[in-house]
């Protein structure tokens, strides 16, 4: 079966991650792209780029996700995170193309006080949340073959995030953590290998997995201020960690309960992804070396 994966946005955090874990998948053809190489908005460059590596998977990692821009530039988050996928899911379906692509806990409203299943009701505070639902909304509509990846709290090495933050932070005194949040950190790494194994295996393009949503972080709901503890015990960080509440911290309303149930990823792809404690202490020992 003809495997040529195109990967766009790919100097991202994601992006870079695909990069990395590559050489462990040496059957797959995996071209690179860019926002230099391709801008998402560029359906020409698009199509030619599919047309010469004759490409059948897209992994989408273009996004805006820096959360307070796309509160302030609302037309960017729009056009980025919505309105391009419009374009990119019916030249999907035209060249019939499977794509796989990534949304966020942020389509939630964070009240339900278990974590979220793929099934139940969006209703995203902020305008990134609005902005990722409505382009999973986009692709649904399009009747492109796709895989939808709702992760959270992802960390790497790679760009900005929030472990990366709490590490970088121990020349602070202090750091005030919201103890009214849950979430779940989870390592790109994670969500790479999840992807490229069940491409590897073929199980991503079995029928009753295409066109579906799945939630897929680690193990676990900790609250943002358990997990500055626990970077500070990991990372051996001289820092006084403060509980704080959500809402003196943030201008920007968040979902108090980021947790994704995932119990779909783990029944149909017979998973079971590491504990989020377990996967963090392996990240912090490799990027301290
Ligand atoms: N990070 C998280 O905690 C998190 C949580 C839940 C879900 N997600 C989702 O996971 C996916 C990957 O996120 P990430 O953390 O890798 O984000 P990221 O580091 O911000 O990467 C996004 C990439 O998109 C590129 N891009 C922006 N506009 C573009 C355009 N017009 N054409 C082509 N490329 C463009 C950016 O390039 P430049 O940097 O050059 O602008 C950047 O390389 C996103 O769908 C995101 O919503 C992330």
């Amino acid at each position: 079966m003809n495997k040529n994966i195109l990967i766009i946005g790919s100097s991202g955090q994601l992006g870079s991650c695909f990069i990395k874990n590559k050489n462990n998948f040496k059957k797959l053809n995996i071209y690179f792209k860019d926002k230099k190489e391709l801008d998402i908005l560029d359906i020409d460059n698009l199509s030619s780029i599919i047309n010469f590596y004759n490409i059948k998977i897209i992994i989408n990692c273009v996004a805006q996700t820096n959360v307070a821009k796309c509160e302030t530039d609302r037309k960017t988050a729009d056009l980025i995170n919505n309105i391009s996928l419009i374009n990119l899911s019916s030249i999907c379906k035209e060249k019939n193309v499977l794509l796989i692509h990534f949304s966020t806990d942020y389509v939630f409203d964070g009240t339900k006080n278990i974590p979220y299943s793929e099934s139940d009701i969006t209703n995203p505070l902020n305008y990134y949340g609005l902005s990722k639902l409505n382009g999973e909304k986009q692709i649904i509509a399009s009747g492109c073959e796709y895989i939808i990846l709702r992760i959270c709290l992802t960390y790497s090495e790679f760009k900005k995030n929030f472990i990366k933050f709490i590490i970088n932070s121990k020349n602070k005194k202090e750091l005030i953590l919201a103890n009214d949040v849950i979430s779940t950190p989870t390592s790109c790494d994670s969500v790479v290998r999840f992807i490229y194994e069940n491409i590897n295996n073929n199980k991503i393009f079995e029928k009753q997995i295409k066109n579906n949503i799945f939630h897929f972080t680690q193990l676990g709901s900790p609250s943002i201020y358990d997990i500055g503890k626990k970077i500070k015990k990991l990372a051996n960080i001289n820092i006084n960690i403060i509980k704080g509440s959500i809402k003196d911290i943030s201008s920007i309303k968040r979902p108090l309960n980021s947790t994704l149930s995932i119990n779909k990823v783990q029944e149909m792809f017979n998973i079971t992804p590491n504990n989020w404690e377990i996967e963090l202490e392996k990240f912090i020992k490799y990027y301290k070396l």
